[in-house]
C-alpha cells in the first residue's frame, strides 16, 4: 500500500530533479522502513511479525555473507561493523562481480544477503543462483529489496523490503539509507532470536532508530550551507573522501555519488590508510571531504585531518557540534545534527548526498540521468 501511494507521487512536484525529490523523501522513507520492525512509540521490543516467520531460519545461522553492487554494496559494508560488533556475528562482503567468479568458500549456515535496490542486478542475481547451486548445509538467502515483484525476490528464501518507494534517480539515495535502517532491523532481530543482545542494548538501538526520521529531517536544514560549501568544487579535478569505523563505507560512498553525477574524479578512503599512499596527493588544489561525528573515532581521526592541513590540503569537514571543530583556514566546517555513533552512517549519508547534487548542478551536468550509467545493470 505504501509503495502504491508513493507511486502516485512520481513526478518531481516542486524538485528541479528526481534526486532532490528523493533526498527530501528520506525521512519518511527511513520512517514506514523503522516501522516495520518498531511499533510507533514503541521502544522496549521488536513487533511480533517482523520476520516471525522465519526465526528458526535465522535461528541456525553462524555467518552471513553479503552480496551487491555499487551503492548496495556500501550499505552492505555498514552492515558488517553492526553484525560484527553489535552482535558477534562474523560478516563477509563482496561486489558480486568478484564474488561470482572467484570459486568461494560459501560455509555451512551461511545467510547470504543479496542486497539491490532493483532486484534484477546481474551480476548479484548470478552469484545467488551459484551458491545456491552449491546448496551449502544451512544455507538461508534473503533479498533485501525495492522492488517486491524482482527477481531476486522470487528467487530468495527471505525477503526483507526497503520501503523507499520508487527511485528514479539513477544515483541512488533513499534505496541507500532505507536499506542501512532494514538492516539494523534485521541485525537486532538475528540478535534477539539468537539471544546474542541484552534487552537494554535492543531497548536503547529501538529508541535511537525511532529519531532517525527527526535527524534526517534536521540534516536537510544543511541544503544552504552544503550549497556554499560546493562553489569550492566546481572546477575541481580530484577528490578525497575520508571516514573512519562506520563512517568509512559512507567515505566510499560519498565519492560514488560525486563521481556519479558531477564527473569528478574522487575516492574514498580510511583515514588510516592515508599514509599509505594517498597522503601523495595531497596538496592545496586537492580537497578533501572528512566524515568526523565525535564517536570513538574522532581523535584519531583528527590526527588524520591534521596530516592533510599540514600539507596545504583543503578540508571540507561533517562533524558534530559536540566535536568542537571549528573553521579556520582551509578548514571549512558543517555541523551534522547529533546521533548515536552506532546509526551515524545514516544521518551522515545526507550531507554527502547533497554535496554531490550542488556539486553536479554548479557543473550543469544532466543529474537524474548521468551518462555512461543505468539506474538497473540487467547485463554483465
Ligand atoms: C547501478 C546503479 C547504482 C546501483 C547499482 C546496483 O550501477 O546506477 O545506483 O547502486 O546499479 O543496483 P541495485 O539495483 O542492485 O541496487
Amino acid at each position: 500500500h505504501e509503495i502504491d501511494a508513493a507511486q502516485h507521487n512520481a513526478d518531481k512536484g516542486e524538485f528541479k530533479h528526481y534526486m532532490l525529490k528523493e533526498i527530501y523523501e528520506q525521512p519518511d522513507a527511513v520512517r514506514r522502513t523503522v516501522e516495520m520492525a518498531v511499533d510507533n512509540g514503541t521502544t522496549s521490543k521488536l513487533r511480533d511479525d517482523f520476520l516471525q516467520r522465519h526465526e528458526a531460519q535465522l535461528k541456525g545461522i553462524k555467518h552471513v555473507q553479503v552480496i551487491a553492487c555499487g551503492t548496495s554494496y556500501h550499505s552492505g559494508l555498514v552492515a558488517k561493523y553492526w553484525f560484527e560488533s553489535l552482535i558477534r556475528v562474523p560478516c563477509s562482503v563482496e561486489v558480486a562481480s568478484e564474488f561470482r567468479y572467484r570459486n568461494p568458500v560459501v560455509v555451512d549456515n551461511t545467510l547470504v544477503i543479496c542486497i539491490s535496490q532493483s532486484g534484477e542486478t546481474a551480476d548479484t542475481l548470478s552469484a545467488l543462483r551459484d551458491i545456491q547451486k552449491h546448496t551449502p548445509k544451512g544455507l538461508v538467502s534473503l533479498a533485501l529489496c525495492n522492488v517486491p515483484t524482482s527477481s531476486l525476490v522470487r528467487e530468495t528464501d527471505i525477503f526483507l523490503p526497503t520501503l523507499a518507494g520508487p527511485e528514479i534517480g539513477v544515483a541512488s539515495t533513499k534505496a541507500f539509507t532505507t536499506q542501512l535502517a532494514a538492516l539494523m532491523l534485521l541485525v537486532l532481530k538475528v540478535g534477539v532470536v539468537q539471544e546474542r543482545m541484552t534487552g537494554d542494548n535492543l531497548t536503547t538501538l529501538l529508541g535511537q532508530l525511532q529519531q532517525l526520521p527527526g535527524q534526517l529531517h534536521a540534516s536537510l536544514n544543511l541544503d544552504v550551507p552544503i550549497k556554499v560549501m560546493s562553489e569550492h568544487f566546481e572546477y575541481k579535478k580530484s577528490c578525497l573522501f575520508l571516514g573512519r569505523g562506520l563512517q568509512f563505507p559512507i567515505a566510499l560512498e560519498g565519492a560514488l555519488k560525486l563521481k556519479e553525477i558531477s564527473y569528478i574524479h574522487a575516492e574514498g578512503y580510511a583515514a588510516g590508510e592515508l599514509k599509505h599512499g594517498p597522503l601523495a596527493l595531497v596538496d592545496k588544489d586537492m580537497p578533501i571531504v572528512v566524515l568526523a561525528p565525535k564517536d570513538s573515532m574522532f581523535d584519531k581521526l583528527k590526527a588524520n585531518m591534521q596530516e592533510v592541513h599540514a600539507r596545504h590540503g583543503e578540508l571540507f569537514v561533517f562533524a558534530s557540534e559536540e566535536s568542537k571543530m571549528v573553521a579556520e583556514d582551509r578548514m571549512h566546517v558543517v555541523y551534522v545534527p547529533d546521533v548515536c555513533e552506532t546509526l551515524a552512517p545514516i544521518v551522515y549519508s545526507v550531507p554527502v548526498q547533497l554535496l554531490s547534487y550542488h556539486v553536479a548542478v554548479m557543473r550543469g551536468t544532466d543529474v537524474d540521468q548521468p551518462r555512461n550509467l543505468a539506474k538497473s545493470v540487467t547485463v554483465e
